[in-house]
């Protein structure tokens, strides 16, 4: 079989990916340019371990790094998966595994871990930032637990009451006007228009921003970056987004590095 053929199966595996399909096509299409690379591959939560033996027969010439709080009951004996034992939030160990499985930066982290938001954001930024190729993808799974009242940092999504409508669509193109006007450029003048916009703009959308959610939506600002830091209109210092692409899926989400 050539790689450019080989699919990615996940039904004689013991993983939960088998059964979202949608996961597995979104796998595939990011992954297929990769895979006949030496690929280093770093999944944040086990479990029993059919995921790590997933990739490592996909990416025939793969290293497939696993951490997990549990110890996975895996066997391998191509040597090509190394198992870890910690929490994900260790950046220590994260460190460790780096140094021992990718020296030059993982291609693929994958977090399907506690799914808690604020762990999940501790292992993004300290992998995302030391140890992720330039292009490298770091995904997440089942970011929608931050809308579930069972799980610890998730709340029941709730629709928020807006006071829409045209008086306060008029006022802020008011309030626009001004701060476009040479009122605007006053430094005091600016930035009463500027708090005037805020205010009426405020919880015009029905946002919700728990757990996983609201660090998904964090990662939204960082891909806005170009916008939040423009030179005429942003804030300083000018940089780039971190990210080439951020893309969202039901439960899944993708980071390629820029
Ligand atoms: C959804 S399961 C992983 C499933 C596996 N990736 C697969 O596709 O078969 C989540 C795993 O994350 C582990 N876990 C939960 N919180 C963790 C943490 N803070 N650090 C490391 N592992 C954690 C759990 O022990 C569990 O095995």
């Amino acid at each position: 079989m050539t790689s450019t053929k080989r699919t990615l199966d996940a039904s004689n595996y013991d993983t939960d990916k088998a059964a979202h399909t949608h996961y597995l096509r979104n796998y595939e299409e990011y992954f297929r340019p990769l895979l006949d690379r030496d690929v280093r591959l770093l999944e944040l939560g086990v479990l029993k371990g059919g995921s790590l033996l997933l990739w490592r027969d996909y990416f025939e010439r793969g290293l497939i790094a696993g951490l997990d709080l549990n110890p996975a009951p895996i066997e391998d004996p191509t040597g090509r998966i190394r198992l870890y034992q910690g929490g994900q939030q260790d950046t220590a160990l994260l460190d460790r595994i780096a140094r021992e499985c990718a020296p030059e930066g993982f291609d693929v982290i994958i977090d399907d871990c506690s799914h808690v938001g604020e762990l999940a954001r501790v292992s993004f930024w300290h992998l995302f930032e030391n140890h992720l190729k330039p292009g490298g993808l770091y995904v997440i799974e089942d970011w929608g637990t931050g809308y579930w009242d069972f799980w610890p940092d998730g709340v029941r999504y709730r629709p928020r009451r807006t006071t829409r409508g045209p008086l306060r669509y008029r006022l802020s193109r008011v309030a626009t006007r001004l701060h476009n006007s040479r009122l605007g450029r006053l430094p005091l003048a600016g930035n009463l228009t500027r708090f005037a916009k805020r205010a009426l703009q405020r919880g015009l959308y029905a946002t919700h921003d728990y757990g996983m959610v609201g660090f998904v939506k964090e990662l939204v600002d960082e891909m806005g970056m170009g916008d939040i830091t423009h030179p005429e209109f942003g804030v300083a210092p000018r940089r780039r987004s971190k990210f080439r692409e951020l893309r969202l899926s039901h439960g899944h989400l993708f980071v390629v590095k820029a």
